[in-house]
């Protein structure tokens, strides 16, 4: 069953052989398997041919020929069986508060939007940066783009003004849409003062339209600060949709990588809205009525994928959660699911982690009966937590979906099939239909067979992969596609257990997890190293408790930055790194050493440094290739004093 009839009241594959045979039907006729996938959006016109792949220049192309509109398919084409369907629900962050959005008003919301956009000279092609609370005004800003054609690229409402501008910069944005505050856990983020810093100077960035999600006055620059809600109520409710080819770039999100500077991955229209709306289908078994919840912000590709376009493209209903987990109280979640009758709750295992010590009452208290799907990614789960997950908020009755992806796979790769799958806690399982996983040895060879470990890479190219990064193709084939010529690596280790099934062990590169976003250790090492008083820094991730990975931060201080009082010169420097990134990268630790150990040639020792930071320092391995055996020792002498300051504190 391939079909996109969504069945009511039984799985859409419920037994693991069932799985089997359309996995190898997939992998055997990927093209008739993703021409099936295909024909379930709705095409202006059809595509020739399914796929097309150059493997030396690193090109695919997927669905040519054919034109459609992704705004089309998420709005437009459900007005007629579904106008009056709720497509979103806006959880705002006042607990209890909510406000539906029908298709029908999403329509005339997003089409109002796009004329907004093009009367402010946007047009096919341009791109549009969106720095915007979690309110429908995004989502509606980001369908617009689509609408018209132009490309997307949101920047998540916690980076800093630096981060922005980065991304603005890069992504050659004219037009910067955000709100005058963003609201979150009771606490007010003053966004438009943050891109008011952000674009200071940049000639590029002629229009600025503001979204109010609070009462608060802003300061607006006559001619280039336009009130959203203003400039929308002139407008028309309807507003043709552009015919995009498929392989145009509906958006651009950045992410973090191993060099200090965010990549741009572009993901295309028609590709990439088959997979959102296939994989949120069979991983999710979506069901005519379900109230789907992802809790991940716009921001990230989380949010794209299984927020806005995968639910919105089959027609299902998204809650818009503006809220903390934690406000007013660990409840939320579960108050949010009784509210809204929540069928599918999709989160991250650092949430489940911090809501997991806390009471059961909070759980307990609220009415679950609604949820059938519980979902994770970003991470691995630890058994405890998906224990957790299972019994305590599932009941022991709900399927448990663990997803692995990334922003460049632009949807889930390997997840289990709810009531096909048999679940190992811990485990992403199977990989999704069309999807090889390969993993490879560091002599460059396929590791075959079970109970193996390896590099995870994926050895054939599917619709949702990301085409390239932005501006920079020779960055796209270097990055992903060198370390095994002509095979994608995902940065991951991973194991592949007796039974076939994955286990994904952590990143091997210098990226760090920190409660399931993506940080670059060189991102936190160029920031620190902007700074006046730092000479040099390294950047590791250590164990921690709730947020998977923590940021531990060595650094070497300039002389006259040795001579002052220490706590100030680190609180700076912590500062420092919040403002040129944002809050999710302020190192847990700072550690002020006398050099960086390194090794003859000088290169810094990571592998020595991390194991420091978690503590482990028994096995430190071969010391002999040191450049100064002594700073071992002085560098764990810090980091114990460092744990025993906090400990007292
Ligand atoms: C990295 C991608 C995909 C949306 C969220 C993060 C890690 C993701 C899992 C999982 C173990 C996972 C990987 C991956 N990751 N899902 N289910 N189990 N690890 O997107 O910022 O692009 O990060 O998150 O390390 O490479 P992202």
């Amino acid at each position: 069953m391939f079909d996109n009839d969504t069945p009511s009241g039984s799985y859409r594959i419920d037994d693991i052989k069932e799985y089997q045979r359309l996995y190898r039907l997939s992998i055997d006729d990927p093209v008739g398997f993703w021409k099936r996938q295909g024909e379930t959006l709705t095409w202006f016109h059809p595509f020739h041919t399914v796929r097309d792949i150059d493997m030396y220049e690193i090109d695919f192309a997927w669905y040519l020929g054919g034109r459609l509109n992704a705004c089309f398919n998420c709005v437009d084409r459900h007005l007629h069986s579904r106008g009056e369907k709720a497509a979103l629900i806006w959880a705002m962050d006042e607990p209890g508060q909510y406000r539906t959005i029908t298709y029908r008003e999403l329509k005339h919301n997003v089409a109002r939007t796009a004329n907004v956009l093009l009367q402010h000279g946007v047009r096919k092609g341009d791109t549009v940066c969106i720095y915007m609370p979690m309110i429908p005004e995004t989502v509606f800003t980001m369908l617009a783009c689509a609408r018209i054609g132009a490309v997307h690229t949101v920047v998540f409402g916690g980076f800093s003004s630096e981060a922005l501008r980065d991304r603005i910069l890069d992504a050659k944005a004219r037009v910067l849409v955000t709100a005058n505050q963003g609201l979150r856990g009771g606490r007010r983020i003053h966004l438009k003062a943050i891109a008011d810093r952000a674009i200071e100077g940049i000639e590029m960035v002629k229009t600025v339209l503001v979204a109010r999600r609070t009462d608060a006055e802003v300061p607006m620059k006559t001619g280039r600060d336009f009130w959203l809600d203003e400039e929308t109520r002139r407008q028309r409710s309807t507003c043709p949709t552009e015919w995009m080819s498929s392989e145009s770039p509906l958006f651009i999100l950045y992410t973090s990588g191993s060099t200090g500077k965010p990549k741009g991955v572009m993901h295309t229209t028609g590709g990439y809205l088959v997979y959102a709306a296939t994989t949120h289908r069979y991983v999710f078994d979506l069901r005519p009525d379900d109230v789907f919840f992802c809790t991940a912000d716009v921001g990230w590709i989380t949010g794209h994928t299984y927020l806005v376009y995968g639910p919105l493209a089959n027609g299902a209903t998204s809650v818009l959660f503006e809220s903390v987990p934690t406000y007013p109280d660990p409840g939320r979640f579960w108050r949010v699911v009784e509210d809204l009758q929540v069928n599918t709750l999709y989160t991250a295992p650092t949430a489940i982690r911090s809501l997991a010590r806390e009471s059961d009452e909070y759980v307990t208290r609220y009415n679950r009966d609604s949820l059938r799907i519980l979902g994770t990614v970003g991470e691995p789960i630890s058994p405890d937590a998906w224990n957790w997950f299972h019994k305590t908020v599932g009941q022991g009755r709900c399927d448990i979906v663990d997803t692995y992806w990334q922003t460049e796979t632009g949807g889930i790769v390997i997840a289990p099939i709810p009531g096909a799958t048999p679940l190992k806690p811990g485990s992403a399982t199977l990989p999704f239909f069309g999807i090889r996983p390969t993993l490879m040895g560091e002599d460059g060879k396929e590791i075959e067979g079970d109970d193996v470990q390896g590099h995870l890479c994926f050895d054939r190219s599917w619709p949702g992969h990301a085409r390239t990064i932005w501006g920079d193709h020779s960055r796209f084939k270097d990055t992903y596609f060198t370390h095994y010529p002509g095979i994608y690596f995902t940065g991951d280790g991973c194991r592949r257990d007796e039974d076939g099934y994955y286990w994904i062990t952590g990143r091997v590169d210098d990226v760090l997890n920190v409660s399931g976003h993506r940080l670059g250790s060189a991102e936190v090492e160029s920031a620190l190293n902007a700074h006046e008083d730092v000479s040099e820094s390294a950047v590791v991730g250590f164990p921690h408790d709730l947020k998977g990975t923590g940021i531990y931060a060595y650094v070497r201080l300039t002389d006259e930055a040795a001579e002052r009082d220490l706590d100030e010169v680190v609180g700076g420097l912590r500062e420092q790194v919040r403002q040129a990134i944002g809050p999710i990268a302020a190192p847990d630790f700072i550690q002020v050493v006398p050099d960086i150990v390194k090794n003859r040639s000088g290169k810094m020792l990571r592998r020595i440094l991390r194991k420091i930071a978690s503590d482990d320092y028994d096995s430190l391995g071969d010391l002999s290739t040191l450049l100064d055996p002594n700073i071992i020792e002085i560098t764990i002498q810090g980091h114990e004093a460092l744990l025993a300051a906090k400990k007292k504190k």
